[in-house]
């Protein structure tokens, strides 16, 4: 496995790879490495001969700079979790200086599908994950790019940027990989305190719940209002809990065969979001 900082060397590396007739799979990641990231990576198995995973924490997605200081970094580690699955040719990990140079002034808006959800309380959140994600997609050349469902509004949002830019790449999903207790996978799991991590997998246990008693045919508002009290009463604080088409991001109130159940809740300091299918 190559690392590059450099993204002329990775330009001069993926120009060979092109003349060479290779197909490029590729992987963003802001590090802190973890089994939901190396699934990613698997999931593109069969489906490039090159493949390439960038580590970069982005700092424009960030809603302060205390969150982007604190953000879990593991480089060492990460390199060696990445080379030890033996599928990756070029671990990308430019700075932030190689990213975003003087002067860079580009946003990129995917409206409607960012200032819903996790955008209504992270204003430019999702501006920030579209600039990033639009200059690795170019810089690496990827053919495939595989996205996790565990952030399913930034997965949608990059399918409707992708085919909105005509950028001649494919996305793949990749279902949420979660611990035995049901917890997602998470780098910010990491900052769990004992005590809160004993706590957090109540949080897919109640979206579970839930969605079995809209299934059951209770009321999709009051099934919602006893979940959010739910929570409440297990320490966390409920950003949002929302029942969405999984195709448009849209509200719905009935069992649609697309619905999934949307959350995003506190526990202390540290944001956890989960989301699944309700049909
Ligand atoms: P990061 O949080 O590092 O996630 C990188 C990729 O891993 C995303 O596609 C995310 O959905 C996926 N992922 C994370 N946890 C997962 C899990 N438990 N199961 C399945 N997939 C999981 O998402 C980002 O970084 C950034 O916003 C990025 C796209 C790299 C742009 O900066």
């Amino acid at each position: 496995m190559r690392i590059i900082r450099s993204r002329t060397e990775l330009a001069t590396l993926v120009a060979q790879w092109r003349n060479a007739g290779e197909t490029i799979g590729f992987v963003p990641t802001m590090g802190s490495l973890h089994n939901g990231h190396l699934t990613l990576v698997n999931a593109l198995d069969g489906q490039a001969t090159r493949r390439i995973v960038s580590i970069f924490v982005n700092p424009i997605q960030f809603d302060n700079a205390a969150d982007f200081q604190l953000y879990p970094r593991g480089p060492e580690a990460d390199a060696a979790l990445l080379e030890g699955t033996g599928k990756v040719d070029v671990l990308y990990a430019p700075d932030g200086a190689e990213m975003y140079p003087e002067g860079f002034a580009t946003r990129i808006t995917v409206s409607g599908l960012d200032d819903m959800l996790c955008g209504a309380d992270r204003p430019g959140h999702f501006d920030g994950v579209a600039t990033v994600v639009t200059k690795l997609l170019l810089q690496t050349g990827a053919d495939i790019a595989a996205f996790g469902e565990k952030d399913y509004q930034q997965l949608c949002l990059i399918r409707r940027l992708v085919q909105d830019l005509n950028l001649p790449v494919r996305i793949k999903p990749v279902p949420t990989v979660r611990e035995a207790d049901g917890l997602a996978l998470s780098s910010r799991n990491r900052r769990l305190t004992p005590q809160q991590r004993e706590q957090a997998p109540y949080l897919p246990a109640a979206l579970r719940a839930c969605i079995a008693d809209i299934q059951a045919g209770k009321a999709v508002d009051t099934c919602l209002q006893s979940c959010r009290e739910n929570l409440k009463s297990h320490g966390f604080n409920v950003h949002y809990l929302e029942l969405r088409s999984g195709d448009t991001l849209l509200a719905t109130e009935t069992l649609t065969p697309d619905a999934r159940l949307f959350v995003a809740a506190s526990l202390g300091d540290i944001r956890l979001i989960d989301n699944m299918p309700a049909a």
